[in-house]
C-alpha cells in the first residue's frame, strides 16, 4: 500500500516493548535462580505489564481486530496460523495467572517457573507473528482492510484503563537496560 504505515507495523512496534520486558524478566529470573532475593516489586510491575500492555492492549487488538480481518471470505492465505496464535495467548495468560499467584503466596520457584515459560512462550510467539503471520496478512489484506484496521486501533487505544498506558510506558522505559 503506498502509506507505509500498516496495522502490523503498529503491532510490531508494540512487539519492541513487550521485547524489552521480556528480556529484563529474563535477566531478573536468572538473578533470582543464581540465588538473590525475589525483587516482588519488579514481577508485580511485570504482571502489570503483561496483562495491561500485551493482553488487554496489543493482544486484543490481535484477536477483535486483525486476526477477524484474516477470517473474512474474500481474504486468502494458503494457511491458517491464528488458531496457533490464538492458542498461544490463552497459555500466556495461564503462566500469567500462575506467576501472580506465586507473587501473592511468596513462592519463588512459581514465581520463576511461570515468569522463565511466558517469556520463552511470548519470545517465540512474536518470533512467528514478526516473519510468518504479518507478512502474510500484509500480502493477503487490501489497502482498504488496513486502513479499516488503523481506525479500529485509534479507537482501541481509548479502552486503555486510566493511566495504564503510560505506566506500562514507563515500566518498559524502566527495565529496557534490565535485559541487556
Ligand atoms: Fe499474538
Ligand atoms: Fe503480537
Amino acid at each position: 500500500m503506498e502509506n507505509s504505515i500498516k496495522a502490523t507495523t503498529i503491532l510490531s512496534e508494540e512487539h519492541k516493548n513487550i521485547s524489552k520486558v521480556i528480556e529484563a524478566i529474563s535477566a531478573e529470573c536468572d538473578r533470582v535462580e543464581s540465588g538473590n532475593p525475589l525483587d516482588k516489586e519488579f514481577f508485580e510491575k511485570t504482571a502489570d505489564f503483561i496483562v495491561n500492555y500485551a493482553d488487554k492492549s496489543h493482544h486484543a487488538k490481535e484477536e477483535e481486530i486483525l486476526f477477524p480481518e484474516l477470517k473474512k471470505d474474500d481474504v486468502q492465505m494458503h494457511c491458517d496460523p491464528v488458531p496457533q496464535m490464538l492458542y498461544e495467548h490463552d497459555e500466556g495468560r495461564l503462566f500469567v495467572k500462575g506467576l501472580s499467584q506465586g507473587i501473592e503466596d511468596g513462592d519463588v520457584g512459581a514465581v520463576v517457573k511461570n515468569a522463565m515459560a511466558y517469556v520463552s512462550l511470548i519470545r517465540d510467539h512474536i518470533y512467528k507473528e514478526d516473519n510468518i503471520l504479518y507478512p502474510m496478512a500484509d500480502e493477503a489484506l487490501s489497502d482498504e482492510a488496513q486502513k479499516c484496521m488503523l481506525a479500529q486501533f485509534d479507537e482501541a487505544e481509548k479502552i486503555f484503563a486510566a493511566g495504564a498506558r503510560d505506566r506500562c510506558l514507563a515500566i518498559v522505559k524502566e527495565f529496557e537496560n534490565k535485559g541487556s
